[in-house]
């Protein structure tokens, strides 16, 4: 009895305790945005706290004063009740409402827009996948896949779309939820105040793997961030073997500077330079790489591609060059 209660009362802090882990907290912001999105939330359970404990103080009240209403005793009078029902259960209610509304709408909103054409100099286009995200960059030749980067203080116009279903684009740690929808185009300015490591997830149920589908934002000094997309913008360092065409990988993969060019799967192009692999399910690394190509759909059941049945020394080869295009 007494370990069940122990379990009882020590999950529910354990959960409390997993979400003190920055990496993806929403109350944990490092963006202008993210701020405001906060403090919205603190000023709501600030006042939801002020509210049940009028509401309990008031039971607690009434509790009190059981059995006391009665001949010779005072009532309250029925003017009072009316007058407390419409003061506490009406008006208080709508001006609250009205106060958060308007609070939300016109400065927490705003605040979370796409940013105006002329304020940002860099635009990043990540489109949805089922289960994993696209990354480009117009006006370069860039395209990576899961890993984004940005520089640090910048305001970024971050372009989302989608292949097939909903997904939704979510750094709690930097802004809103953006949707992608089919046939549309979404904006969002993509802001961090600090260099790190954000991870992001996607946020609308979109399938078998859609927990699954998350990624990373790397904020860079701007000097890294152009370092970083100057190589990123680099074709291939050398061509496949021939078994990434045997084994059907050109049909999905793209590597720039060869024939292969498809957006099925991620672009390959610098898939050693990642540090992980299918929407940040596994690490990369060259033994994870020939786990994946091997026996993909045990680590992701559901996902597009095919477990490829090579052989050992096959797999071995194509694992080792693709962890080589850094
Ligand atoms: Cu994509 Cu959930």
């Amino acid at each position: 009895m007494v370990a069940k209660l122990r379990v009882l009362v020590l999950l529910p802090v354990a959960a409390l305790l997993a979400g003190c882990d920055k990496k993806q907290n929403a109350l944990a912001p490092a963006s202008h945005q993210s701020k405001d999105i906060a403090s919205l939330f603190w000023w709501m359970m600030g006042g939801a706290w002020i509210g049940l404990g009028l509401i309990v103080a008031a039971l607690l009240y009434a509790w009190g004063r059981r059995g006391t209403a009665g001949p010779g005793n005072r009532k309250p009078g029925e003017k009072t009740g009316w007058y407390v029902v419409i003061v506490l259960g009406i008006v208080t209610p709508i001006v609250v409402i009205a106060a958060l509304f308007v609070i939300g709408d016109l400065f927490v909103i705003k605040t979370t827009e796409a940013p105006a054409a002329s304020s940002t100099r860099l635009t990043v286009r990540v489109i949805g996948h089922m289960w994993w995200w696209e990354v480009r960059y117009p006006g370069t030749s860039a395209v990576t896949a899961n890993e984004l980067h940005i520089p640090v203080n910048t305001p970024v116009r971050l372009e989302v779309q989608t292949k097939d279903v909903i997904h939704s684009f979510w750094v709690p740690r930097l802004n809103r939820t953006i949707d992608t929808i089919p046939g549309r185009t979404n904006q969002i300015e993509l802001y961090a105040d600090t260099v790190g490591r954000y991870r992001g997830q996607c946020d609308e149920f979109c399938g078998l793997q859609h927990a699954h589908m998350a990624f990373y934002v790397y904020v860079d000094t701007p000097a890294a961030f152009h370092r970083w997309l100057a190589h990123e913008s680099k074709p291939v360092a050398s061509p496949p073997p021939k078994v990434f065409e045997t084994a059907g990988c050109a049909t999905c993969h793209s590597l720039r500077g060869t024939s292969d060019d498809s957006d099925v799967g991620p672009d390959l192009t610098h898939v050693g330079s990642r540090t992980t692999l299918a929407a940040l399910a596994i690490p990369n690394g060259k033994a994870h790489l020939e786990d994946w190509i091997l026996h993909n759909q045990s680590i992701k059941p559901g996902n597009q591609m095919p477990d490829i049945p090579l052989g050992g020394a096959q797999a071995s080869a194509l694992a080792a060059y693709l962890e080589g295009l850094k």
